[in-house]
């Protein structure tokens, strides 16, 4: 950054970082590469961005606009911000209120206080007894980021009485619990020196080479040029992906709706998120087409088999259609695969990844679906060269993924037959989507379309045609707060905040069968009541 002061006069910084003009002794604001500020205190400021534009005339009104957030100041008498974001009201020296989706705030300026949306009238109480807490800046990387609807819906679910078809969980009586205590045991007796200690970054070497072989079996891995890291998650091989491949501001196709532990993953990267309609059987491939022409497209996400949220499945067609789109025009692919061994009906369709002859496409898996999620072992294999700069991220974030985990995973592939256990869970999982349909069919309205997934955890419901994002977020909440029953707004998927929506999303793989039975008993009364017959 390179700064200019004449100070009394006005002084004047930028940088490929940041833009500054300063009046000092009056006021003073910085900028940045994502915004530009102008400030002339006492008389006018004004500030504009990419990310936000500001004008301040302290003393008098300041305003502050932009697409994560709008601002007006008037200090001294009235403060007032808005955003899709978020929402604040300053009356410096009186009172300052912020209201947002995601956050209310309460500013007494010289006291000063913010709160999170659940304990404002804690803080309010704080407040009004002096106490002094801190204000914290976050980093625009994070600033905007919102928690998970699915997490706030997710609350109602302690409540015991609710039914939650809201998870994304695998249903617990397929977790191999016996095996895995047994497995266990025995790792704390005969290596707990292993088990208990660092690790090195790529993972626990009899692992990597057990997943590189099954990799290498299904024809997605290619010794060639190929390398696999293992991860603490499919979450962890997505994030480390777009980190290393990804500038702020380049392109990022994902599926709209998509997945949205990794869409917050890829807002944190600051890259352009931009979605393409999904399908019954896939991504939109003239819209994909169309994006990747206009040119700045990194990385394409795909999650082509059972995706979450919608449960749809990519057609071969349309698999080799994006791979021949993505070389055309320079993009890697990063397909993710977390379903992909829960098919129960229909045929196996060959992975992105084996159309590869030259490290284009990024392969991330897990253990999560088919061992458990709270060992957090995924992995992701990739060109060798892509694979050592996720090492070097990985080391950053958090050195290594658990080692009693992982060889909890290793002596579970050696010493039991993965397409057996696989086969064991596939019977679960068809068993519970063929209750829910059918409950589906019998009780809910006529109007309501949904989707009849051949694997994976999830049904994507679509209310009539006319119906609003606001009226759908309406139904998921009376349903959850009035009947009990816990289920996903699909807004919460949508890349834009602006997307309308009007489906949510069911999960049939954590509830008993009972449950599933009365829950959608529930909600098939509540949308004849709201949608009609
Ligand atoms: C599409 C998709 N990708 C990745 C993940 C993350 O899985 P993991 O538990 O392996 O981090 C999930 C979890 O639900 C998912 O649905």
């Amino acid at each position: 950054m390179e700064q200019l002061f004449v100070p009394g006069i006005f002084s004047f910084a930028e940088s490929w970082s940041r833009k500054q003009l300063f009046v000092p002794g009056i006021f003073s604001f910085a900028e940045s590469w994502s915004r530009e500020q102008l400030f002339v205190p006492g008389i006018f400021s004004f500030a504009e961005s990419r990310s936000r534009e500001q004008l301040f005339v302290p003393g008098i009104f300041s305003f502050a606009e932009s697409w994560s957030r709008e601002q007006l100041f008037v200090p001294g008498i009235i403060s007032f911000a808005e955003s899709r974001s978020r929402e604040q009201l300053f009356v410096p020296g009186i009172f300052s209120f912020a209201e947002s989706r995601s956050r209310k705030q309460l500013f007494v300026p010289g006291i000063f206080t913010f709160s999170g949306i659940c304990d404002i009238i804690n803080r309010l109480d704080i407040i009004l007894k002096g106490s002094i807490t801190m204000q914290f800046k976050f980093s625009e990387k994070v600033a905007y980021l919102q928690a998970s609807q699915i997490r706030e819906i997710l609350k109602y679910s302690a409540d015991p009485e609710v039914i939650s078809l809201a998870a994304g969980s695998p249903a617990p009586e397929a977790l191999p619990a016996k095996e895995l205590e047994e497995l266990s045991k025995q790792i704390l007796e005969e290596e707990p020196g292993i088990a208990f200690q660092y690790g090195v970054t790529e993972g626990y070497t009899p692992l990597r080479d057990e997943v590189k072989k099954i990799l290498q079996k299904r024809g997605i891995f290619n010794p060639e040029y190929d390398d696999v890291v293992i991860t603490s998650g499919a979450q962890q091989a997505n994030e480390l992906s777009a980190k290393v491949l990804c500038n702020e501001g380049d392109t990022l196709i994902v599926e709209n709706p998509c997945f949205i532990g990794s869409l917050n993953a890829f807002k944190s990267y600051h890259v352009d998120l931009q979605g393409v309609t999904l399908e019954e059987d896939g991504i939109n491939i003239a819209e994909l087409e169309e994006k990747l022409k206009a040119g700045g497209v990194k990385l394409v996400y795909l999650i082509p088999n059972f995706q979450n949220p919608t449960g749809n499945t990519m057609s071969r067609e349309k698999r080799k259609q994006a791979f021949d789109l993505c070389g055309k025009y320079g993009a890697v692919i990063l397909e993710d695969n977390p379903y992909g061994d829960l098919r129960f009906a229909g045929e196996d369709i060959e992975c992105i990844k084996e159309y590869d002859t030259e490290g284009r496409v990024i392969y991330s898996g897990t253990f999560s679906k088919i061992l458990s999620p709270g060992i957090r072992v995924g992995y992701v294999c990739a060109h060798k060269d892509i694979i050592q700069k996720i090492v070097v991220c990985k080391q950053v974030a958090d050195v290594h993924t658990t080692m009693w985990s992982q060889m909890l995973c290793y002596r579970f592939l050696k010493k039991y037959d993965l397409d057996e256990h696989l086969r064991k869970l596939r019977r679960v999982y068809e068993h519970k989507t063929g209750l829910m349909l059918s409950e589906i069919e019998k009780n809910f309205s006529s109007k309501i379309t949904y989707t009849k997934p051949q694997g994976g955890l999830f049904i994507w419901c679509t209310l009539p045609e006319g119906v609003s994002t606001k009226q759908m977020i309406d139904f998921c909440t009376v349903a959850v707060r009035d009947y009990k029953v816990a289920i996903v707004p699909g807004s919460a998927f949508s890349i834009k905040d602006t997307d309308e929506c009007r489906s949510f999303r069911l999960n049939f793989s954590t509830p008993t069968d009972e449950k599933i039975v009365r829950g959608i008993e529930i909600l098939g009364k509540l949308s004849k009541e709201m949608f009609g017959d």
